[in-house]
């Protein structure tokens, strides 16, 4: 029996994923590696850990299978995205950490940026809005930090890669350098209308073409991996965006469907269909995974804390000892007793983009304890994800019918409640939570023949539970207005 594998690089863990052709998951590899935080608000890998952690997850799942390599029917690739790496294309060794899509370090060159008015030009070729979170910055703080690295740049001796660039790099020993098309879509320097990177937005960032990766459809037999690497070669067939393959994984097939994922941060994305929308209340164009030539879009709104502002709850605060925790301390009070926790750690991402938003708490009395603490950080997570529902609804002009989740907190069943409380839209939580590991073996599949067509995966995607709005529409208005409130208090903090 044949199988695909999918390689889910992370911001904070590597994981290799078997799966068979029914979606059957066969086997699951994983591994944490370091988080680097050299300043406040920086935050870095080290690319050959990635790489490293990467192989090993890969290595150990072939090994715990009882399949054979050989009927391995191909790689598919999913990543955590914006994460911009450089390296020498002789040595394959990068030239500086790779600087992490939390990372706000070119936060004054944006306004700088922002000033000169290059915004609208920006958001017209790339769909994105010009902030840290994106490559284009970062690639030219690396070239001008690194001693000798602009002059090499333009010479052709330096590369420039996201993971998913990096990752097929080492996986091909360096004879394939390219990027695909979702991923390539965060960078801030490709054309989103015709899939190329574009003169102007490289002139802008000043980045030489002489670095960048050649860009591919989400879903195609690109090359094989190394002999030496598995004991024999393997198709690298598939890759995505880790948003854009959840999207993908979540069978959000039609325009106007739309998922979210709970994990560092939130992302939720909506399809679009083949038609890319200008968003009017600060949400991002993006270019969706699919296995159609055609490019497909999405909406998204990136909400940069979530799953970390329970891990600091849990190693900030210690206040809880496993992130699971969190649910029964929070189930302990019936509400905030008035608490409202905006987890702004790096800054606001979508509708708001303020990178110099800080973390904040109000609300506090004598009678706060930690469980409404834990609670508000939960309602914290929710209010973020309603705004950028609502902002979504707004471009779309209509009602999202529902919202699919997966994540890590998707398992929280109190939150996913409240979300769909505070949202007044149903949330539906699927059987299959490995959603973007599957969104990525869904594309190698289709690309190698694995999965003969999308009815084949369509199926494969079922209902675990559906959380039904509850709360009565005064009370939602209310509370949303006071989170509105807290909201403005964690605001250009840093300025
Ligand atoms: O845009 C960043 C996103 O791709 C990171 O996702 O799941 O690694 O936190 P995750």
């Amino acid at each position: 029996m044949s199988f695909i594998v999918a390689l889910d690089q992370g911001t904070t863990s590597s994981r290799a994923i078997a799966v068979d052709e029914k979606g059957s998951i066969l086997g699951i590899k994983q591994k944490e590696f370091t988080q680097h935080f050299p300043r406040s608000g920086w935050v870095e890998h080290d690319a050959n850990e990635i790489w490293e952690t990467q192989l090993e997850v890969t290595r150990a799942l072939l090994d715990s299978i009882p399949q054979d390599v050989s009927q391995a029917a191909g790689i598919g690739i999913t990543n955590q995205r914006e994460t911009t790496l450089i390296w020498d294309r002789r040595t394959g060794q990068p030239i500086h950490k790779a600087i992490v899509w939390q990372d706000r370090r070119t936060s004054p060159i944006c306004q700088q940026l922002i000033a000169q008015g290059a915004n609208s030009m920006v958001q017209e070729k790339t769909g994105l809005l010009i902030d840290p979170y994106f490559c284009g910055t970062k690639i030219g703080w690396i070239l001008d930090q690194v001693d000798g690295a602009r002059d090499r740049a333009r010479s052709g001796e330096l590369a420039f890669g996201t993971i998913d660039s990096w990752l097929i790099w080492n996986l091909t020993g360096g004879r394939l350098h390219m990027a695909d098309v979702t991923n390539a879509s965060r960078t801030m320097l490709m054309n989103i209308h015709d899939g190329q990177w574009d003169d102007e937005l490289l002139e802008l960032f000043d980045v030489p073409r002489e670095l960048l990766p050649d860009i591919r459809p989400a879903c195609q037999v690109y090359e094989e991996t190394e002999p030496s690497l598995f004991g024999q070669a393997i198709k690298i067939a598939g890759s995505a965006g880790d948003q854009q393959a959840a999207l993908f994984g979540q069978n959000c097939s039609r325009p106007g469907m739309a998922k979210n994922t709970y994990g560092t941060g939130c992302f939720m994305l909506m399809n679009l269909g083949h038609q890319p929308q200008a968003s009017k209340h600060k949400l991002l164009t993006t270019i969706a995974a699919s296995p159609d030539p055609k490019p497909s879009y999405a909406f998204e709104g990136s909400v940069f804390i979530a799953g970390a502002a329970v891990q600091w709850l849990r190693d900030g605060l210690g206040i809880i000892e496993s992130s699971s925790d969190v649910e029964s301390l929070a189930a302990s009070v019936k509400d905030t007793d008035g608490v409202y926790l905006v987890p702004a750690f790096s800054g606001l991402g979508a509708p708001q983009w303020d990178p110099e938003a800080r973390g904040t708490i109000v609300g506090i009395t004598r009678g706060t304890t930690r469980a409404h603490l834990a609670r508000a950080t939960l309602e914290g997570i929710a209010f973020q994800v309603a705004d950028v529902l609502e902002a979504m609804q707004n471009d779309a002009g209509e009602k999202i019918q529902e919202l699919r989740v997966d994540g890590g907190a998707a398992q929280n069943d109190l939150l996913m409640q409240f979300q769909a409380d505070i949202m007044q839209t149903p949330v539906v939580r699927p059987k299959m939570t490995e959603t973007t590991a599957m969104g990525a073996a869904y594309l190698a599949g289709l690309a190698t023949g694995f999965f003969p067509s999308l009815d084949s995966i369509e199926s494969i995607w079922e209902v675990e539970r559906r959380f039904e709005p509850g709360m009565k529409a005064t009370e939602v208005a209310n509370r949303r207005a006071r989170w509105a409130e807290a909201l403005k208090r964690s605001q250009h903090w840093e300025s």
